[in-house]
Formats: C-alpha cells, sequence, structure tokens
C-alpha cells in the first residue's frame, strides 16, 4: 500500500503535535509544508524531515505532487484555501471550526461537494476513547431517552495565546473565542452522541480575562433540541487553574459521565458499563484521527468527522453567539444538512 502523501499548510502550534504523531503513522508521508513565515517553515521541514518547503499555497498545490493537504491556518483561510486545494484534485483535512461561521460553511459545502475529492474536519475528540465510547453508548440507546446533556471545559490559556498568533483576537480572522475554538469539540461530540436536531438556543458572552481582544473567553449556551433534550455547555479560556473537561449525560436509566482527567474515561451510574472498541488504534485521538482520514482517502473506509458532519456543531455555535448578542432566544429554522 502506498502511502498517502500529504503536505501540511501552517506551521504553528497544531501543526507540531500532527507532524510528530504522523510519525507513528506508516499510512502517511509528509512530503511537503508551507507558511508565509519562511523561517517557520524551514525550521519545521528540518525538524521533521519534510523534503519539500514552500511559503506559498497555490505554488504547493501546483509544484508537489501531493495526493491531500492538511491545513492548520487560521480559521478565514480555511474556506479558500479548502476551495482551491479541491479545484487542483487534492484530498482535504482541514482543522476544526470547518469555517468561522455556518453559512460559510454551507457556501463551503456546496462548493466543494461531489468534486470526487474527500473533505475531512480534524474534530477529532470523536477519536478519544472516552468521547467514543459515550457516543456509542448515547446512540445505542443505552441510557434510553436523554432529557439533558452537561458540558464544562474550564481551559486556561495565558496572554501568549493572544500576543503569539494575532489572529486569535481578532473576530473578522477566527471568528469567535472560547466557543468555537475549544468548546466546539465537545459540543460536536454531544451532538453526534445525541443525533438530534437543535431547534433554539440561548447563549451569554462574555470577555473575563481578556478585555482588549475581540472574541469572547467565556461562553454559556442552552440548546433545546427536537426532542425536547436540553444542553447546556460552558467554555472558557480563562480558568485560573485548567480543569477536566466534562460531558454529562442524563437518560431514563442513567447517567454517563465523560472526564478527560487523569486520562479519557466514561463512568456509567444506574446502567451497566458500556462495551465498545475503538475504530483505530493509536496513541492519541490526534494519531487516530489522522489514520482515520487516511483510511478513508485509501480504502475508502469511513472517516468520523467528513465535512457534511462538522456542519451542525457551526449551526449551534453561530445561534448562541447571535442569542449573546441580541439577549434573546435564537430559533435554529433552516438547517439544511
Ligand atoms: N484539533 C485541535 O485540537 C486543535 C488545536 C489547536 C488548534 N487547532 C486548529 O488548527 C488551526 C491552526 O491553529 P494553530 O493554533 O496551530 O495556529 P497557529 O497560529 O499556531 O499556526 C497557524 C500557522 O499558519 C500560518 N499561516 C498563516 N497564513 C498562512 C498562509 N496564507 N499560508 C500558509 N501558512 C499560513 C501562520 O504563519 C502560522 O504558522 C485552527 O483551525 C485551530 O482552530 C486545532
Amino acid at each position: 500500500m502506498q502511502p498517502l502523501k500529504l503536505g501540511l499548510v501552517g506551521c504553528g502550534d497544531i501543526a507540531g503535535y500532527t507532524a510528530l504523531l504522523s510519525k507513528l503513522v506508516p499510512r502517511v508521508r509528509l512530503v511537503a509544508c508551507c507558511d508565509i513565515n519562511r523561517q517557520r517553515a524551514e525550521q519545521f521541514a528540518r525538524r521533521f524531515r519534510i523534503p519539500m518547503v514552500f511559503t506559498d499555497y497555490d505554488q504547493l498545490l501546483s509544484q508537489s505532487n501531493l495526493d491531500a493537504v492538511y491545513l492548520a491556518v487560521p480559521h478565514h483561510l480555511h474556506a479558500p484555501m479548502v476551495k482551491k486545494a479541491v479545484a487542483a484534485g487534492k484530498h482535504v483535512w482541514v482543522e476544526k471550526p470547518l469555517t468561522r461561521t455556518y453559512p460559510e460553511g454551507i457556501d463551503l459545502y456546496s462548493t466543494v461537494q461531489d468534486n470526487g475529492v474527500k473533505v475531512g474536519v480534524n474534530y477529532q475528540y470523536r477519536y478519544d476513547p472516552g468521547c467514543f465510547r459515550l457516543a456509542q453508548a448515547i446512540q445505542q440507546g443505552y441510557l434510553g431517552d436523554v432529557f439533558h446533556v452537561r458540558i464544562n471545559v474550564p481551559w486556561s490559556r495565558q496572554e501568549t495565546y493572544f500576543s503569539g498568533a494575532a489572529w486569535h483576537a481578532s473576530f473578522e480572522q477566527s471568528g469567535g473565542g472560547t466557543l468555537l475554538t475549544q468548546g466546539s469539540h465537545f459540543l460536536d461530540v454531544a451532538m453526534w452522541a445525541l443525533q438530534q436536531r437543535p431547534i433554539s438556543t440561548e447563549g451569554i458572552t462574555r470577555q473575563v480575562k481578556f478585555k482588549d481582544v475581540e472574541v469572547e473567553d467565556q461562553a454559556l449556551g442552552l440548546v433545546t433540541f427536537e426532542k425536547g433534550t436540553t444542553l447546556q455547555i460552558h467554555s472558557t479560556m480563562s480558568a485560573a487553574v485548567e480543569g477536566a473537561v466534562s460531558i454529562e449525560f442524563y437518560g431514563e436509566k442513567g447517567t454517563a459521565h465523560y472526564s478527560n482527567r487523569p486520562f479519557p474515561n466514561v463512568r456509567f451510574l444506574g446502567v451497566k458499563p458500556h462495551a465498545f472498541r475503538l475504530p483505530r488504534f493509536g496513541v492519541h485521538a490526534l494519531q487516530r484521527s489522522l489514520i482515520g482520514f487516511c483510511d478513508w482517502v485509501i480504502n475508502d473506509i469511513s472517516y468520523l468527522t467528513p465535512i457534511d458532519q462538522a456542519l451542525p456543531v457551526l449551526a449551534v455555535v453561530d445561534s448562541i453567539y447571535q442569542s449573546a448578542l441580541s439577549e434573546k432566544k435564537v430559533k435554529i429554522s433552516d438547517l439544511t444538512f
């Protein structure tokens, strides 16, 4: 089996982890990397022994004989870069979130679908053993009807988060703060588990610690789903001490409680522990997600987050932002996924 020839775009924070973990994935070979910052691109290529280096994305697409690109760039570049890759006949693995907003995501989806290439979005927590087990249990009705879900993301970021990557602070470039960038991982998992259409949201966003940026560092959302299930999410990047992420599902037969600490795990209360098998092996969710994408492209084995699967979470995040702005409950009436 020939490994997938992958070009990595954006040699920043997450790309370093992905490049490191890619060394454990024989199905993939990083053959090129690209960053507008030449020094960063060259250092990255040396560190991970990547043979071709580019500072121009168009040149990477036209000159490097790739099968696929991995886009780890600021959010405002996701849509234009995905479109260019698809037009060049390359498969795409793009970092979450798919785009800054739901309308931007829908526009991208309608442009790239049915083009003969695969577009996957790296919501890697679907490959986290605890999140996967939780989602399987809920999808299989293990708790019976779920009446409530509670998500808490008490993360902590320092000033360097904004000073080191100015796009994080720009609403135009990022599309949002902690809810879109961090909380959406776990909102995605919970909605994937629930498999219900969201119908309305109420939200509050605040700037608790970082007051001179354009995005929120704390967000609260309340989502109502078609069968009456409610979901509350609290996401922050301003916890004084970073805590465990939790996702709790309350069902008619029992409760399931996910925590990512000290390692990803799920506790079941009122029902027996749910048996499960992870769809991919690996040391980390990000590695398993990469394997999943490669298997999808090479062997047509389904990937957990193809592009259309990354749209529902965007619709809900958008709607929570709208509610926070208008201080009103917002109905989600025109979902097209
Ligand atoms: N899956 C995860 O757990 C996870 C974690 C962190 C970040 N992310 C996502 O990864 C993406 C990147 O985030 P990051 O934290 O690594 O950002 P970053 O700022 O650390 O890195 C982005 C890189 O893109 C480069 N870049 C900017 N414009 C470019 C262009 N036109 N062509 C080529 N390179 C360009 C920048 O120079 C920078 O090196 C975002 O979508 C983010 O939400 C995902």
